[in-house]
C-alpha cells in the first residue's frame, strides 16, 4: 500500500481497512497536511472493492488532541474565511460512503472529538479523555461539534460541555450514548472495532451502503419525511440481486454468498 507521513493504512482483516492516525509528537494533533492524507486514504478505501468498512484510531494516548493549536495561532479572518480553513475536514461525513467506526483511546479533544463524531459509529475505552475546549483558547467548535455533539446527548448537556471546555470520559461518552460501546483496554477497543467492521463487511456492500445513506438521513429529515426516504431506498433494493440473494438462502438455510461483495 501507499505509505503517508502522518497515518498509517493497512487492512488487518477480510474486508477491513485500518487507518491510524500517527503524528506522536504533537499528540496527533490535526493539521491540513495530516487531513489531507486522511482525505486520500478514506477515498482509497471508499473506492476499493475488496473494503467493506473502515475503522479510524490513533495511538493509546491520543485519538487527536484537537486541530493543531500553533497552526492556527496566526491565522486572521481573511485566510480562515478566504482559504475555507477547516472545509476539507468535512470530507470525511460527505464523501465516504462505506461504515467507518472511530475507535478512540486517549485523548479526543476539539477537532480530535469532532473527527471521532464524524464516524458512523464511536467505541471507546475507559481512558478515552473527549471535549470540545475550544472556548478556552477564544474559539467556538469549527468542523461540525455544536452540531453532532448536541444531536448526539441533548442540548443542555452539549451546551453546558461547549461552554465550559470541560472534559469528559470515556465512560460518560457511553451513558449518554454519544458511544456504541466502551471496552477496558485500547487492545480491546481496537479489536471490537476491527471485528464489527469485518461482520458490516461480510454483507451485501449494496445494502451496507443503503443502511448508512437512511441512517445518515434522519440527522437531516423530519421522521415523516425520513420514514418516505427510507421506504424508497427500500423498494429499490428489490432491484438488487442480493435481495434475492439472500432471502433464497435463508429459504434454504444456507449462507448467503453475496454478488455484491
Ligand atoms: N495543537 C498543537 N500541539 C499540541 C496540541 C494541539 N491541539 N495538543 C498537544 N500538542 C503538543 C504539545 O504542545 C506538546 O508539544 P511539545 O512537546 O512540543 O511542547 C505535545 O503535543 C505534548 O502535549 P502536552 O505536553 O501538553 O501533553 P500533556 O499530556 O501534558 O497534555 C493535553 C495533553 C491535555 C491533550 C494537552 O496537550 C492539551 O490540552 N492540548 C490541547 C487540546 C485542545 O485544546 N484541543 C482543541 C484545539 S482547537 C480545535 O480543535 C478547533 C476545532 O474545532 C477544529
Amino acid at each position: 500500500g501507499k505509505s503517508y507521513e502522518y497515518i498509517k493504512v493497512s487492512t488487518p482483516r477480510t474486508g477491513v481497512g485500518l487507518i491510524e492516525i500517527h503524528r506522536p509528537k504533537a499528540l496527533n494533533a490535526l493539521f491540513t497536511p495530516l487531513i489531507l492524507e486522511l482525505n486520500e486514504a478514506f477515498k482509497a478505501f471508499d473506492k476499493d472493492h475488496s473494503i467493506g468498512a473502515m475503522v479510524l484510531t490513533g495511538s493509546h494516548k491520543a485519538f487527536a488532541a484537537g486541530a493543531d493549536i500553533k497552526e492556527m495561532s496566526t491565522k486572521d479572518f481573511a485566510d480562515a474565511y478566504g482559504n475555507d480553513f477547516i472545509e476539507s475536514w468535512s470530507e470525511l461525513p460527505n464523501t465516504v460512503k462505506k461504515p467507518v467506526i472511530s475507535a478512540v483511546n486517549g485523548h479526543a479533544l476539539g477537532g480530535g472529538c469532532e473527527l471521532a463524531m464524524m464516524c458512523d459509529i464511536m467505541y471507546v475505552s475507559e481512558k478515552a479523555n473527549l471535549g470540545q475546549p475550544e472556548i478556552k483558547l477564544g474559539i467556538i467548535p469549527g468542523a461540525g461539534g455544536s452540531q453532532r455533539l448536541t444531536r448526539a446527548i441533548g442540548k443542555s448537556k452539549a451546551m453546558e460541555l461547549i461552554l465550559t471546555g470541560k472534559n469528559f470520559s470515556g465512560r460518560n461518552a457511553y451513558d449518554w450514548g454519544l458511544a456504541a460501546q466502551i471496552f477496558e483496554t485500547p487492545e480491546q477497543c481496537v479489536d471490537a472495532a476491527l471485528e464489527t467492521a469485518e461482520t458490516i463487511a461480510s454483507y451485501s456492500r449494496i445494502a451496507v451502503k443503503a443502511c448508512k445513506e437512511v441512517v445518515n438521513k434522519s440527522q437531516d429529515l423530519g421522521v415523516r419525511e425520513g420514514v418516505e426516504y427510507e421506504r424508497r431506498v427500500f423498494h429499490g433494493l428489490f432491484g438488487s440481486e442480493d435481495q434475492k440473494i439472500g432471502m433464497t438462502a435463508f429459504a434454504e438455510k444456507k449462507k448467503a454468498q453475496w454478488k455484491h461483495r
